[in-house]
């Protein structure tokens, strides 16, 4: 009894949710320039798959071909003996152009991407306003396998450049998802459309998936304070004059106020959808209240435990094992428990009905309806939601040059750098390179080795500067060892270029020639003298044996000689002159010391007698009180 039943309810639901939400879904959009034929210049809109990767946060330069058979890119194109691999090794890729139709756009984009195109432009077939291209609902195993990225273009400019292909022209577009997410400061706020079911088919292994893979740097990003998530569940609501029926008392709680559709799609088996809209709040729950004590981040550790440990074919979907999955987290059961309210209770239940008006888009936010969605920065993302790619399109959520280090990790590497080192500078002896993989695409920037920073455009020379840089493949610089002995151009004194060192002539950075010293700078010509070079120096012998070669002066002076005699006398010098100095002194000092006496003696004896001679004692005694002073 599956079929009518479900079907039934599911319209009926789905014209409860098309009613709630005044069915509005915003098509997210890149922009598509088209550089080449001259007279189709310019940029244009593309509206972004849902499927495969979009680059968000980059661009991609390419060719467009239009395939000669197979236009719908329904087949295979290697039956057609068609490949849009590009015709050599690093060359510009190849972008196929395909129009509207007869199959799903995912089968389109795989047999693109299997044919080797790095991205597929779809043509719409009606005039109409860019629409979102989906994956379809039923499994198809190669949907997480598409890396491509797919964009929808309109039927006008698809009918333009069909033209151009046909006529001949070269075609060449540049994909741009730089615009695609806003990205206003240093923190992104992301929002994961999720659910509890387990077993809806490709789209809940997707969703765990995701979970499992994305789970580390989400608890990386929001610990570090650079992301603010939050989790998400969409539910309808019974239309009033179905609450009480079989249908909507299965699928609902709180009396019809909030539905989800039967796992199993079967009202009279297994889980129902009421068993999923209480789990649902259970996890919205965990996410409050780990969200109080700080830890919002326990939210992943509790979906991905709880989908491990309380699974619906194990039939373990239930309140207990999900308790214990909260206790083992080390969160608050009751308060947890006090959040999910009574499911019975005729009445709102504040969390739930604040999911359900945040379902509803506004301003340039679209409606959720998609299930799972990821919203950045208030934008719902489209591609596969797999680790890197929604990694990049957090990244470009950030204000420039503010994404975390993460962004720029080896994780999110788009392996431009592989071809041809993408262009940029590269020391293949020393295995230094200026190619830096980025998610916004690869930059060339001269790197950081070891610590010393390289200088330089980065595409045709970087320069290792500063201390250090001499430890670095010698800073670039000449370097020769002969006979044990190495001499370097470079020195850790100066921060940049390559010098010479003396006895030595040259560039510094290829070569450094010995200079001869005997014969270029006429050096040891002394009468005489013999001259012999050496490497980066020259030994001068004087002939005489008496004779001692004065390199400063390149002259010959005698050994015996000048030099001892001037020392010897300096020193009789300094010595006789100590002498008479001390001689001197002592003779000013008894001379001053009696002089002083005298004249003490002579006022006080003044003061008793008479003197003869007392002008001259007055005299004597002012000039010994002027010495005093
Ligand atoms: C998809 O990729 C997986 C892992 O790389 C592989 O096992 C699987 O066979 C692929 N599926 C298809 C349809 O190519
Ligand atoms: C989580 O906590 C932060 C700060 O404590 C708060 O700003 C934010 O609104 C909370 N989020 C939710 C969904 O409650
Ligand atoms: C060069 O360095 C990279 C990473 O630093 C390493 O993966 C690669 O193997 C190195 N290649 C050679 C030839 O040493």
């Amino acid at each position: 009894m599956r079929g009518p039943a479900w079907r039934a309810l599911l319209v009926v639901l789905a014209l409860a949710l098309a009613d709630a939400a005044a069915g509005r879904f915003v098509v997210e959009k890149n922009s598509i320039q088209v550089t080449s034929p001259d007279e189709l210049k310019g940029k244009y809109e593309c509206a972004i798959g849902n499927f495969g990767v979009p680059q968000y946060g980059g661009t991609l330069h390419g060719w467009v071909e239009y395939p000669r058979t197979n236009r719908k890119g329904c087949q295979s194109f290697d039956q057609f003996d068609i490949s849009f691999k590009p015709k050599k090794a690093g060359g510009r890729p190849n972008f196929v152009l395909l129009d509207r139709g007869e199959c799903f756009f995912t089968i389109k984009a795989w047999n693109a991407q299997n044919a080797g195109a790095a991205a597929v432009l779809v043509v719409d077939d009606k005039s109409e306003p860019l629409i979102t291209m989906d994956n379809p609902e039923e499994g198809k195993e190669h949907l997480e396998n598409i890396t491509i990225p797919s964009v929808l273009i309109t039927k006008k400019l698809g009918d333009q450049l069909k033209k151009s292909a046909e006529a001949g022209d070269m075609l060449s577009v540049l994909l741009d998802w730089r615009e695609s997410l806003p990205h206003p400061d240093e923190r992104v706020e992301y929002e994961f459309w999720t659910n509890s079911n387990d077993e809806c088919g490709p789209k809940c292994d997707m969703q765990m998936d995701f979970v499992k893979n994305f789970r580390g740097t989400a608890q990386v990003l929001e610990k570090k304070g650079y992301t603010q998530f939050t989790p998400h569940y969409i539910t309808w609501y019974c239309p009033e004059a179905f609450v009480t029926s079989k249908q909507c008392k299965s699928q609902c709680i709180n009396h019809g106020r909030y539905c989800a559709p039967d796992p199993e799609q079967d009202f009279s088996q297994g889980y129902d959808g009421k068993d999923v809209v209480v789990q649902n709040l259970h996890q919205i729950c965990v996410f409050k209240i780990a969200n109080e004590t700080g830890k919002p981040w326990l939210w992943w550790d509790y979906v991905h435990d709880f989908a491990l440990r309380c699974p619906m074919k194990d039939k373990k979907y239930t309140h207990d094992c999900a308790s214990d999955v909260i206790k083992s987290l080390g969160l608050d059961v009751e308060k947890v428990n006090k959040c999910v309210g009574d499911p019975d209770a005729d009445e709102e239940n504040e969390i739930l009905k604040a999911e359900q008006d945040a379902q509803i888009g506004h301003g340039k936010r679209g409606d959720v309806t998609i299930l799972p969605t990821l919203v950045i920065n208030n934008r719902q993302y489209r591609g596969k939601l797999d680790k890197v790619a929604v990694l990049k399109a957090i990244c470009s959520g950030f204000e420039e040059t503010s994404e975390p280090a993460i962004c720029l990790s080896e994780d999110i590497q788009t392996n431009e750098c592989l071809d041809n080192n993408g262009g940029c500078w590269l020391d293949k002896a020393n295995n230094v390179t200026a190619c830096k993989d980025t998610f916004r695409g690869r930059v060339c920037e001269c790197p950081i080795v070891k610590g010393v920073k390289f200088v330089g455009d980065g595409y045709t020379h970087c320069e290792a500067s500063g201390i250090g840089r001499c430890e670095i493949s010698n800073g670039g610089c000449w370097q020769e060892t002969r006979d044990g002995k190495t001499i370097s151009a470079c020195s850790n004194e100066v921060s940049e270029g390559c010098k010479c060192p003396a006895g030595f002539k040259g560039d510094g950075v290829k070569s450094c020639e010995d200079i001869d010293e005997c014969q270029e700078k006429r050096f040891c010509q002394c009468k005489g003298c013999s001259c012999k070079n050496t490497w980066g120096s020259y030994e001068c012998s004087c002939g005489d044996e008496k004779m001692l070669y004065m390199r400063e002066h390149d002259t010959c002076i005698s050994k015996e000689g000048t030099t001892a005699t001037v020392g010897w006398s300096f020193l009789w010098v300094i010595f006789f002159g100590l002498v008479f100095a001390g001689v001197g002194a002592y003779a000013v000092y008894k001379y001053r010391l009696r002089s002083y006496m005298d004249s003490e003696i002579r006022a006080i004896m003044a003061q008793y007698m008479p003197l003869d001679n007392q002008e001259g004692a007055n005299q004597q005694h002012h000039v010994a009180h002027a010495d005093d002073i």
